[in-house]
């Protein structure tokens, strides 16, 4: 399993990347063209991710991920602790997120995260 779209826009991280590629924008402008993460928001971790790393498939990961990469997910962060305080699993793919986050040969393109 992998998070690869904007699910509120129908809009994939690959058409969102081949946008910030030839625009040389980032989430605003992404934002901008095509509406994403202004609806439920939990794509924007995920599109900030994807526009550091290049990657356009990511593992479902956690705020604590996200953390490791610099990336901040206040609307993630509050839906995890909704769903722990109701008592419903809040389970991902650890071992991905940490090959991802974890990962040494990881070349982060350090102006993302200023998107
Ligand atoms: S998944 Fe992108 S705004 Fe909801």
């Amino acid at each position: 399993m992998s998070v690869s779209s904007c699910i509120c826009y129908r809009t994939d991280f690959a058409s969102l990347k081949a946008i910030a590629d030839a625009s040389g924008g980032g989430l605003q402008e992404l934002h901008a063209a095509t509406g994403c993460g202004s609806r439920c928001g939990l794509c924007i971790p995920y599109i900030r991710a994807m526009l550091l790393t290049g990657l356009v498939e990511l593992p479902p990961m956690l705020p604590n991920d996200f953390k490791k990469l610099g990336i901040r997910c206040s609307t993630l962060e509050r839906l995890v602790t909704q769903l722990e305080s109701r008592g419903e699993p809040v389970t991902h793919d650890a071992e991905a997120a940490a090959r991802l986050t974890d990962s040494p040969n990881l070349q982060l393109d350090q102006s993302a995260q200023k998107a």
